[in-house]
């Protein structure tokens, strides 16, 4: 029985750990008519600034050099 508990907790530190590793995976950029046309980062704050359409959360990391964490999606 000992060693189906140390299993089960063993399990559990895994899933625990791939969902933090997984909910920090950088979003990519959504393959939709929004940013098909864009190739430059300076267009990016045109929508994702402060009061914008859809603007960039306050927790989000540093606001420049877009595409190092985000990739367009290949086409
Ligand atoms: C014309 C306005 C517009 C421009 C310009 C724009 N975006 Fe967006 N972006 C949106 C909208 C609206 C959404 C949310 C809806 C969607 O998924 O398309 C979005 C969503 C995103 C998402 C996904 C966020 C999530 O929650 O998954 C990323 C990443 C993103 N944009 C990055 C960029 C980058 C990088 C640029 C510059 C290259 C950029 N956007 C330029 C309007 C824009
Ligand atoms: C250092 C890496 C990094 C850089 C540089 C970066 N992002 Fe992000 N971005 C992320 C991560 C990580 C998330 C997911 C945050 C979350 O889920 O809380 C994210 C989320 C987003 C989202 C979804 C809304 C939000 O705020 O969570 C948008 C839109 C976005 N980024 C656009 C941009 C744009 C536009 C730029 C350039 C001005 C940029 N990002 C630069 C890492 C980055």
């Amino acid at each position: 029985m000992k060693s189906a508990m140390g299993f089960i907790l063993f399990a559990a530190v895994i899933v625990v750990f791939l969902l933090v590793f997984s909910g920090r995976k950088y979003p990519p950029i959504p393959d939709d008519p929004w940013h098909a046309a864009i190739t430059s980062e300076k267009a990016c704050m045109a929508c994702h600034g402060p009061g914008r359409q859809y603007p960039l959360k306050a927790a989000h990391p540093p606001k420049f050099s877009c595409f190092k964490c985000h990739k367009f999606p290949k086409r």
